[in-house]
């Protein structure tokens, strides 16, 4: 089956291969010169564990094509993803430029029958802007001849183990209308049948939805284990045994209890503003989502006043700052709570000190005035406390002899709870987790 993905970024260019490695014939398509030239001398612009991998295996065996000729990229494809930037706009709802784009593009070299699936997470509806776009584009000469059914098919892939989430998914959500666009797409999948993978068949409107009601309860899940951490600060509790027995409750279940400076990344923050902005205008409020929005600042926020409180006041202050991705095995720094928290720090006075393993080059683009180290001990040096933000695995063992030798006071704020409380304190160190 050929298949097209228009836009190359971190969805578009994990489905494309993972396709491909299905064994799909696949065209990726971007209008972007440099980066179309960098793949197809199999440069991967993102750090994705498993993806350069692949992508090299199925260019080499010529199932992958990178191309910016959107043309023949549609003609020749039974299915076209569309995985373009939805980014938000100032006031929280999504910007459908680009999607708005493609539609056109798509109807304008309409060709015969397609199944055009949206990939990227959009507002409750979209699919249907998509469908009109589409045929509003659509030559007058050509519209007897040529249509296409439009579906959803809404990714779940986590940064960082994307490839595996593609290959080995919870479920498959396709989301259509007409019988035919449903055969096409269980076909599509067929692949992960072998490891009965489940498939949710649902109406158009319903999978878009489905994408947003997973994403959003799941920041509602951190959310209010962050709150119930900062009560167990206040009582003495501690937040890890709390969520340990939630997460035994097989009604709750143990995933993304883990408390720590509130969520970021492209999606959480992303889908919770739009969910909120989207059924607004459908006259229907969000009022858990909205207070998850809240809570995600107010965290961010109360990350800054306990480290400032942990070094006694930032003023001519230096901190180390360990981790700038917004979670480990990625070097995205989009809505990170480290950038967040860092620049929030400068406000208040301190300089920085910072390393992440991958997200310097990224991280460069959004700060300023910091120091940017070679490794967490070259960090530490002269600092008046050592701030954890991301929790990297070569974070977790670090010599903290050597490191107190290093710092002014050895006074460590580990926001995502990754070293042990009481081993802090027998190493003599002034330590603060969260909700411990
Ligand atoms: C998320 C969804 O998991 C994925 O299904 C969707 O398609 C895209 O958004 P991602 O943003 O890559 O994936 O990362 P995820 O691992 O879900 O973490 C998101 C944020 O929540 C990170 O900042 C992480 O640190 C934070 N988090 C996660 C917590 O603070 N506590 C937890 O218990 C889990």
């Amino acid at each position: 089956m050929n298949v097209t993905v228009i836009g190359t970024g971190y969805v578009g260019l994990v489905t494309g291969a993972c396709f491909a490695e299905f064994g799909m014939s696949v065209t990726c398509v971007d209008k972007d010169k440099d980066k179309i030239a960098a793949l197809n001398r199999g440069e991967i612009p993102i750090f994705e564990p498993g993806l350069e991998e692949i992508v090299r295996r199925n260019q080499n065996s010529g199932r992958l094509h990178f191309t910016t000729d959107t043309r023949t990229a549609i003609q020749r494809a039974l299915v076209i993803f569309i995985a373009v930037p939805t980014p938000p706009q100032s006031d929280g709802s999504t910007d459908l430029s680009y999607v708005d784009q493609v539609s056109r593009t798509i109807g304008e070299n309409l060709n015969g029958y397609k199944v055009v699936v949206t990939k990227s997470t959009v507002p409750v509806r979209t699919a249907e802007r998509v469908k009109r776009g589409i045929n509003e584009a659509i030559k007058e000469s050509d519209s007897q001849r040529h249509h296409c059914s439009v579906a959803s098919n809404p990714e779940f892939l986590r940064e960082g183990s994307a490839v595996e989430d593609f290959m080995r998914p919870d479920r498959v959500v396709i989301g259509a209308d007409d019988e035919q666009a449903v055969a096409i797409l269980r076909d599509l999948y067929a692949p992960l049948n072998l490891i009965d993978v489940p498939l949710v068949i649902s109406s158009v409107a319903t999978a878009e939805l489905i994408k947003y009601a997973s994403n959003v309860f799941l920041a509602v899940k951190i959310s209010f284990i962050n709150e119930i951490a900062n009560l167990c600060e206040a009582v003495g509790a501690d937040v890890h045994d709390v969520a340990r027995a939630m997460g035994l409750d097989g009604r709750i279940g143990r995933k993304f209890l883990h408390p720590g400076p509130g969520f970021g990344g492209s999606c959480f923050p992303k889908d919770t503003m739009s969910l909120v902005q989207f059924s607004r205008e459908l006259g229907v409020e969000q009022r858990l989502a909205s207070a998850v929005c809240e809570v995600n600042v107010a965290q961010r926020e109360r990350m800054a006043d306990k480290i400032e409180n942990m070094v006694g006041g930032l003023e001519e202050k230096t901190i180390a700052f360990l981790g700038l991705s917004y979670k480990p095995n990625t070097d995205d720094v989009r809505d990170s709570p480290s950038i967040d928290i860092i620049q929030k720090l400068q406000s208040r006075g301190a300089r920085i000190r910072c390393y992440d393993p991958q997200a310097m080059e990224n991280a460069r683009r959004v700060l300023q005035d910091v120091v940017f180290c070679s490794d967490p001990y070259d960090t530490a040096k002269e600092c008046d406390g050592l701030v954890l933000g991301t929790e990297w695995n070569e974070f977790r063992k670090l010599d903290f002899d050597r490191l107190s030798q290093l710092l002014v006071e050895p006074v460590v704020i580990d926001l995502r709870n990754i070293y042990g409380p009481e081993e802090m304190k027998r190493r003599g160190y002034r330590y603060a987790g969260v909700g411990r």
